[in-house]
């Protein structure tokens, strides 16, 4: 884990790396996060996290705290919860997010709206940046965004960035340049949104669905967790 302070406007950023060395994919994350400013932890996946889902289920059925990796995640899901903006990086291997980036995603299913959402999330602002030699930058995205998407986060943006290039040193100066005007335009719509983000009518719909479910007899943690935070009744997390 580090942590790092860029001046400018005072956001907090956390990214997750899927991988644990500076290659392109970093390069662009951490160029994006130095043009939001702010005070940026960042992980670096398997190094910061590499334990793999055992399937138990206990986080859907009981609670997460009974995960075993529960402690092991904390710093990690902290810093989530706390952030402003969540920036996930992936290179493309073999058409997808890293091993690394899924098996730390798999960790939270829990928080998926089927079950347990985290209400801060449906504030949050998240970019789900991928490169690749060539192609795959799509789906990759997708592994990214899909968790985003059913963790209820308010506003989601894709980056994908094909270098035509296996190491951040080969890739050409005009795709370099390319990533420079991209990341400051992304950085300046985040920073206008930050702090007025409401979910899409998509999210809202799909948590509607949910509460009827919840209504009508669910998961029993699940339905719990929906009464204690009253979005059974009129309540809502955004
Ligand atoms: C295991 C592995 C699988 C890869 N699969 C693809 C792929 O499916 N499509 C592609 O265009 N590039 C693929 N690449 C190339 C990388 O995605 C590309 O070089 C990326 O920019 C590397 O990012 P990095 O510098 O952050 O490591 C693969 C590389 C590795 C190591």
């Amino acid at each position: 884990m580090n942590l790092l302070i860029f001046g400018g406007d005072n956001l907090k950023i956390t990214i997750i790396h899927g991988q644990s060395h500076k290659g392109s994919t970093y390069y662009i994350a951490d160029m994006l996060a130095k043009k939001l400013g702010g005070e940026v932890t960042e992980f670096f996946l398997p190094k910061d996290f590499h334990e793999f889902c055992i399937g138990c289920t206990n986080c859907f059925m009981k609670d997460e705290s009974v995960c075993p990796h529960f402690e092991q995640l904390m710093p990690i899901t902290k810093a989530m919860d706390k952030a402003d903006v969540l920036i996930f990086a992936s290179p493309v291997y073999v058409y997808h997010a890293t091993g690394a980036m899924k098996v730390f995603l798999d960790h939270y299913g829990y928080r998926w709206i089927v079950h347990r959402p985290n209400e801060a999330m449906f504030k949050k602002q998240a970019i789900c940046i991928s490169t690749a030699a060539g192609a795959g930058m799509k789906s990759t995205n997708k592994d990214m965004a899909d968790s985003m998407f059913f963790w209820g986060v308010g506003k989601i943006y894709n980056y994908g960035v094909g270098v035509h290039a296996v190491s951040f040193k080969e890739v050409p100066e005009k795709i370099k340049s390319k990533i420079d005007k991209k990341t400051t335009s992304l950085a300046k719509k985040i920073k206008k949104k930050n702090g007025k983000i409401t979910p899409g009518l998509k999210t809202k719909v799909f948590f509607y669905i949910m509460r009827l479910f919840m209504k009508k007899g669910w998961n029993q943690s699940d339905v719990n967790y929906w009464k204690e935070k009253g979005w059974i009744e009129k309540k809502r997390p955004w």
